[in-house]
């Protein structure tokens, strides 16, 4: 089995940080493809609980190499406190390994970030604010610093200097902030310069050369589809692909050495920041699964939107994707409902639509169209096989599975590495 994709099927913080610390178990490597420290991943190892946001959730598992790809936008500062914070837990970190090609986010990425959403008001996006979208602009319009460019000052300096060319406009004519200038810059960089040089590698070498030799490599995306700047609630997402197709450009690993991608989709739906969500709860059952499943965002901190399963989201990211086995998490968090509703279609001003619409109104105007799925009461945290589970809850997991346009190999019943039940192994 050489590479394996990982992709949140909704609007992120399905539990794939969980699903590739179990892979990295026995797995060679771990490839972050694409965002930055805007992810947040809570890894839950015997009863000790961890949270990453730019490092792939591989970092935790000592026999795996983690890669930052080339697809990745990464912010040194963050990089180094997560670094730090794992070290004095114990963790090694020192097999990480950074694409050469990956870009950088700057301080000024992060106040243009902050100064856009004001500027768009009622129709801010609520992002991170971490500068992931400027980053991506700047790499998107040939104007921005990578990874290889600090190692060589007079590049970097060049570099900068372009860049800020245009952004010192911007910065003080539109959003009325002060001017930032080349050497500011290059002093941010600075410290991090010997300290970051151990780590970068040419990993798209390095990681085709492994699936050469046999190795297992898991492409741990971040975010999601429905948070996909081509695919997802446009423009109410990301700045990268975090689709299945989108791990290959970050990685550098083509196409045909994929044979597993594997879609992370919860029991229930959560969503952080605008854009339209169809089966959002604004009721007292809304708070129940944001308490009960711990919905609040490990990056910034903010109460998840929480609704119920959506089957036509899970169907377009299976078929987007091209998923061959889904992982299905926090099953546990539906314990103690009576009547569990699944979104099964969509009623668009009166017309039922069994497929994702195409137009952002009609996305807009959806209305779910619920089937309802008797609850169960018993616990099923320590449930290791599909038989563990009570009657209701296995039909309610092959409900899904017929609704979702894939087979639900992993259902997740708890946060700790050892609280799942695998039908179908992910590596076979
Ligand atoms: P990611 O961004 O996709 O990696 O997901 P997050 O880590 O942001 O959010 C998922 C949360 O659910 C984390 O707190 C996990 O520890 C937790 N989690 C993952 N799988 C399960 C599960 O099966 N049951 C429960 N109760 N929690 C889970
Ligand atoms: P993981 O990997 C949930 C959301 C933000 C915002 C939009 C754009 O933990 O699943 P950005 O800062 O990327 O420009 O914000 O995307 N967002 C996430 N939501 N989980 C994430 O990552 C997210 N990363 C970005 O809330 O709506
Ligand atoms: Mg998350």
């Amino acid at each position: 089995m050489p590479a394996i994709v990982v992709v949140g099927a909704q609007w992120g913080d399905e539990g794939k940080g969980k699903t590739t610390d179990i892979l990295g178990t026995s797995v060679d490597y771990v490839v972050k493809p694409n965002g930055g420290n805007n992810a947040g991943h809570t890894v839950v190892v015997g009863g000790e609980k961890y949270e990453l946001k730019l490092l792939p959730a591989g970092i935790l598992s000592p026999n795996v190499t983690p890669v930052i790809g080339n697809g990745v936008v990464v912010n040194l500062e963050a990089l180094f406190e997560e670094i730090d914070a794992l070290e004095s837990r114990g963790a090694d970190t020192s097999k990480l390994r950074i694409s050469a090609n990956a870009h950088l986010v700057a301080p000024y990425h992060q106040t243009l970030d902050k100064v856009t959403e004001r500027f768009l008001g009622k129709r801010a996006i609520g992002t991170t604010g971490r500068g992931i979208g400027p980053a991506y602009m700047d790499k998107i319009g040939r104007l921005g610093i990578r990874v290889q460019d600090v190692f060589d000052e007079s590049i970097l300096r060049q570099k900068i200097e372009g860049s800020l060319r245009q952004k010192n406009e911007l910065l003080v004519k539109v959003y009325n902030r002060r001017a930032v200038s080349v050497d500011e810059i290059v002093d941010y960089f600075e410290p991090f310069i010997e300290r970051l040089r151990p780590y970068v590698a040419e990993t798209e070498l390095m990681l085709n050369e492994a699936l050469d030799r046999g190795e297992v490599i898991v492409m741990e995306g971040g975010q999601a589809t429905m948070l996909d700047v081509d695919h997802g609630t446009y423009p109410f997402v990301t700045s990268s692909n975090p689709t299945a197709g989108g791990s290959c450009v970050g990685t550098g690993i083509g196409p045909t050495r994929i044979n597993r991608v594997v879609g992370i989709v919860k029991a229930y739906t959560t969503r952080v920041g605008a854009g339209p969500f169809p089966t959002e709860l604004f009721d007292e059952m809304g708070e129940y699964l944001q308490k009960a499943g711990g919905e609040f965002g490990v990056n910034t901190g903010r109460p998840r939107r929480c609704g119920w399963y959506d089957a036509v989201i899970a169907r377009y990211a299976a078929r987007t994707n091209g998923f061959t086995d889904y992982v299905l998490t926090k099953l546990d968090v539906l314990t103690g409902i009576d009547r569990i509703p699944v979104c099964v279609a969509y009623d668009v001003d009166g017309q039922r639509v069994d497929e994702m619409p195409v137009s952002q109104t009609e996305f807009h105007h959806a209305k779910p169209i619920f089937e309802y799925f008797d609850g169960w009461t018993e616990d099923i945290t320590t449930a290791r096989t599909f038989d563990d589970l009570p009657e209701n809850a296995q039909k309610y997991v092959l409900a899904l599975e017929e609704l979702s346009g894939c087979r639900m190999s992993v259902i997740g019943v708890g946060p700790d590495r050892e609280q799942s039940i695998v039908r179908h192994d992910l590596l076979d």
